[in-house]
């Protein structure tokens, strides 16, 4: 199949390597030729994300025009229709796809529990089971994805050495599954980033490069590095074979809870979100999945409600793992099908989950992490008379920030 990218402003796709692609720009087109066509609508510009899996599939497999949409943060639409998309990048990550990832990763990782918590499931009204990925290696899910990337890259590209753009975790997590095939890591972080996120992405050998404040800033560098280097880019949520080792979180909790009613899932780029959703839908179509994004970040709600991928201008939250500007392309297509509905929670929500996990269940949880607890305990996702699942996605917080926490429980 062809690749269209249709781009008002050249400029803006100077960053995209369209020509090793085997893509075609054609510049100056006018969206609205195409639009008309399918009667639909075009994708935003800002979508260049979805280069990342083209490329993984050779750029074969989706036919999408790209064209300037109005600015972060409106609502564009996308042609070819939507359903076309759909039907091809949802082609990308199957249930056997997670259960391949599940047979490639096991052993390597820790098998995590689904507890059934009393504390939790008092107040809630029905039965809530924790699942503590903030117990899993390196603290958090974010191991399962990059373990089932790694495995699958060819040693020899292997060795040219891998790169990752990251918050913290999934440079952890990379760091981690890269030490262990003997592959040279780099891990583009913010400048804020947190402390032990960084020491912990050093301790596997990694070299950490501090860099801007925004996830697109970090993608940029990190893709620049790539190609000058030759090292391969391991995308946080946007890809298949991550996607798909974060989704065996969703096949243990069907091990575990087979009649399970709802899924509670932290979101950020949606990764984590889409591979549960797939694989939970595919065993129990009847269970809900919900995504629980911060109030200042929550791209995906906004986009899915649009139908289209949508930016958040400046995220802020305290849950520094969800602050992605937008959703990955895949991980919207995907949760556009899979994911019954995304709520979101303030920061004062996560500072309490923080809180009540440490009391209740002794459980270190970063705010990223305690997401869906903050949305149980909030109300904001009703726990009534339901098996409810929880994911506790990481567990990476800093002394400095738990000691400030507990001098200030509501975070401000
Ligand atoms: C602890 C934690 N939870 C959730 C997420 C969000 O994952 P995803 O980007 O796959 O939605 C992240 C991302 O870094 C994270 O670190």
């Amino acid at each position: 199949m062809e690749v269209f990218c249709c781009s008002l402003d050249p400029r803006k796709y100077d960053h995209v390597p369209l020509p090793d692609l085997g893509f075609a720009p054609v510049n100056g087109s006018d969206p609205h030729q195409f639009a008309s066509r399918a009667d639909d609508r075009v994708i935003d510009a800002t979508a260049v994300l979805g280069w990342d899996i083209l490329e993984a599939y050779g750029g074969e497999a989706v036919q999408v025009v790209l064209i300037d949409g109005p600015c972060p943060g409106q609502d564009t639409g996308c042609w070819p229709p939507k359903e076309i998309i759909e039907q091809e990048v949802e082609s990308m990550v199957t249930a056997d796809d997670i259960r391949q990832a599940r047979a490639r990763i096991a052993g390597r990782l820790h098998r995590t529990v689904l507890d059934l918590s009393s504390s939790f499931s008092r107040p809630a009204g029905g039965q809530v089971y924790l699942k503590p990925e903030s117990l899993q290696k390196t603290g958090s899910f974010k191991i399962r994805g990059a373990t089932n990337y790694i495995l699958q890259l060819d040693p020899e590209r292997g060795r040219r050495g891998v790169i990752a753009a990251s918050s913290g975790n999934h440079g952890q997590a990379v760091a981690c599954a890269a030490s262990w095939m003997g592959y040279p890591c780099a891990v583009v972080v913010p400048e804020a980033a947190s402390p032990v996120k960084v020491e912990a992405a050093r301790a596997y050998g990694a070299e950490v490069i501090r860099h801007g404040h925004t996830s697109r800033q970090r993608l940029e560098l990190a893709e620049r590095l790539a190609e000058e280097r030759g090292l391969a880019f391991i995308h946080a949520f946007d890809d298949p074979r991550v996607i798909a080792g974060q989704g065996t979180v969703g096949l243990e909790i069907l091990e575990d809870l087979p009649d399970v009613d709802q899924v509670v899932v932290p979101v950020g780029g949606g990764g984590l979100i889409a591979g549960v959703a797939v694989a939970i839908k595919a065993q129990r179509p009847q269970a809900q999945v919900i995504g629980v994004e911060p109030e200042g970040a929550n791209a995906l709600q906004r986009s899915l409600k649009a139908g289209a991928i949508v930016c958040v201008d400046q995220p802020t939250s305290i849950a520094d793992g969800l602050l992605p500007s937008r959703p990955g392309l895949l991980p919207f297509v995907l949760a556009g099908t899979h994911v019954d509905d995304i709520v979101v929670v303030s920061d004062e929500e996560l500072c309490r989950a923080v809180i009540a996990l440490l009391e209740r269940a002794r459980l270190v949880v970063e705010p990223s992490g305690a997401a869906g607890v903050a949305a149980i305990l909030s109300g904001k996702v009703s726990g009534r008379d339901r098996r409810t699942a929880v994911v506790l996605s990481g567990g990476n917080l800093s002394l400095d920030f738990l000691s400030r926490l507990l001098a200030k429980p509501d975070g401000k």
